[in-house]
């Protein structure tokens, strides 16, 4: 089930981003904390059976047209078994119940389970980013039109 995220779902966010991103965290628990309980925009997470499956968040400034999805993580366990697409589904209905017009999404050019998925729901390269993570891997930005 998807639903947004509460301040009791933090603890298991942040571990399941560090499983997601080893490296480089999307966001810490600070920035979770304020995501959830201030952002414009939705914390989303998946849960089967109480356990987190995935997270997902999406976010839109004030009077901006174009919303981004700023993080996306699947459990290892749960990956290739529709939970990425789900959460992409509902922050999509999100951006549109907010009369977006698109949404945006950045992803290294060399993460292709990620890349698949975009694709497949309708996201298309929209700008390269050289060195977008500092370290000399190069970025995407993807966008999906939304009318
Ligand atoms: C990218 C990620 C979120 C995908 O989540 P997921 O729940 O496994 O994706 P889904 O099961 O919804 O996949 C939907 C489609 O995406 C594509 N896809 C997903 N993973 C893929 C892979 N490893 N290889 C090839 N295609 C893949 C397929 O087209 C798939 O459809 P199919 O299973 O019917 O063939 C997950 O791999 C993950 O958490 N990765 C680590 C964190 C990360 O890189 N996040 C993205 C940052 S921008």
């Amino acid at each position: 089930m998807i639903a947004r995220a509460t301040l009791r779902d933090l603890d298991a966010i942040v571990l399941l981003e560090r499983e997601g991103f080893p490296d480089k965290l999307a966001y810490n628990r600070r920035q979770f904390r304020h995501l959830i309980s201030r952002a414009r925009g939705a914390v989303l997470v998946d849960k089967a059976a109480g356990a987190l499956r995935g997270v997902a968040v999406v976010l839109w400034r004030r009077d901006a047209s174009v919303g981004r999805i700023h993080d996306l993580v699947v459990r290892a366990q749960h990956r290739r078994a529709g939970v990425g697409r789900g959460l992409l589904q509902v922050a999509e209905r999100h951006a549109r119940r907010r009369g977006l017009r698109a949404l945006s999404i950045e992803v290294a050019e060399a993460n292709t389970p990620a890349r698949k998925l975009y694709e497949s729901f309708g996201f298309r390269p929209y700008k390269r980013l050289p060195d977008y993570y500092g370290d000399g891997e190069h970025g995407l930005r993807l966008r999906k039109p939304l009318e």
